[in-house]
């Protein structure tokens, strides 16, 4: 018989790709979608997969659908994905994010708890929980200390800490991937590596002028989704419920992003970026780089796209959807 696997936050960048690789393991994949007032796109990433998925309207807050769901299911594995995902955006809407990235998650496990113990749950926990905080070496790995610096980051370090005390108080099957920043063409508009090659294209195309941007200076280990939604999948195929850092051990400036794909176009990426302080956070994150040691050697995971190969992927997909006509 086919694996039952459930997914929060299926059409999203991660669960789109999480449903693909899942479906091609011979998964019988179930999701939810959370209702948003503009329908257009919203279930758009999953268009290739649409007749071989099971995806109802939900939300990780209202544990009836969630209970309906894993009731009725009681899936084999169960991904919670779901999050309000975008860092600056946790300071204008703290509250909605933490109810979202930290009781969302509680809501998933005591769920789990109550209707289908048997079932493995991964938690989508971020580098962002780690803030300013790096160890000797410069990188930050499964034992270095946390301290966020964004109410997403608080929230995430709540869901990631409820995780191992349902893991030690009852015996679940939750696991933490601790993922550092991963993008593809998939990757929504407002986060930095779409707004650059996208921008980009535009003023390629006379199309945009010049490109407002935040913090240059900030470092971020940027991997491809589809490399990451693998290391979801094998995190729990691990003999124990445990944790791990998923990263590429790179880290990038945000100039250098800049830089790589103006380049890509035959611009230069000083002539047209400008610094707007709308966009600078509160408190910033300024350098990431993940030790991904603990995966590779004991999931034997291994990311296969490069920083360069990502932008050239999202660059290619980006210019064909942007064609002028
Ligand atoms: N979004 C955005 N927009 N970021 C900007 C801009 C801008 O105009 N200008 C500069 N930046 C800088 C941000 O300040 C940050 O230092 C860096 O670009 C990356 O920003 P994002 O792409 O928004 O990603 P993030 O690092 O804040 O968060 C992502 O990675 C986390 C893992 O570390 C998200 O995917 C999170 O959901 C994820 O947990």
């Amino acid at each position: 018989m086919a694996k039952k696997a459930f997914i929060t936050g299926i059409a999203g960048q991660d669960g789109s790709y999480l449903a693909e690789y899942l479906l091609s393991l011979g998964y019988e994949v179930h999701g939810i979608i959370r209702r948003n007032s503009v329908t257009e796109h919203q279930q758009s990433r999953l268009e290739k997969i649409a007749p071989h998925v099971h995806d109802v309207y939900g939300d990780v807050l209202d544990v009836g659908s969630l209970t309906k769901i894993i009731f009725q299911i009681k899936p084999d594995e169960i991904y919670n994905i779901a999050a309000q995902s975008h860092v600056r955006i946790s300071f204008d809407v703290p509250q909605y994010t933490v109810m979202t990235n930290a009781l969302g998650v509680l809501n998933v496990l005591e769920v789990i708890r109550q209707n289908s113990p048997q079932s493995k749950m991964y938690q989508a926990s971020s580098s962002e929980m780690f803030g300013n905080s790096i160890d000797s070496d410069g990188y930050q790995r499964e034992t270095t200390p946390m301290q966020p610096t964004s109410p997403y980051g608080c929230a995430k370090v709540f869901g990631y800490n409820i995780v191992h005390n349902y893991r030690k108080s009852y015996g679940l099957f939750a696991s933490n991937g601790i993922l550092f920043n991963h993008e593809s063409p998939r990757r929504a508009a407002n986060f930095v590596s779409t707004k650059i090659i996208k921008a980009a294209i535009r003023i390629k195309q006379g199309q945009q002028k010049t490109l407002e941007l935040g913090e240059l200076d900030s470092k971020r280990d940027w991997g491809h989704s589809r490399d990451y939604v693998r290391a979801m999948h094998a995190i729990l195929q691990h003999s124990v419920a445990d944790d791990f850092v998923i990263a590429t051990g790179e880290s990038h400036s945000v100039r250098e992003f800049c830089q790589v794909a103006f380049n890509m176009l035959g611009l230069n990426y000083e002539e047209y970026v400008w610094i707007n302080p709308k966009f600078f956070r509160p408190e910033e994150l300024m350098v990431l780089r993940g030790d991904a040691t603990k995966a590779r050697k004991q999931l034997g995971w291994e990311p296969v796209v490069t920083f360069t190969k990502l932008i050239e992927e999202m660059m290619d997909e980006f210019l064909r959807e942007m064609k002028v006509a």
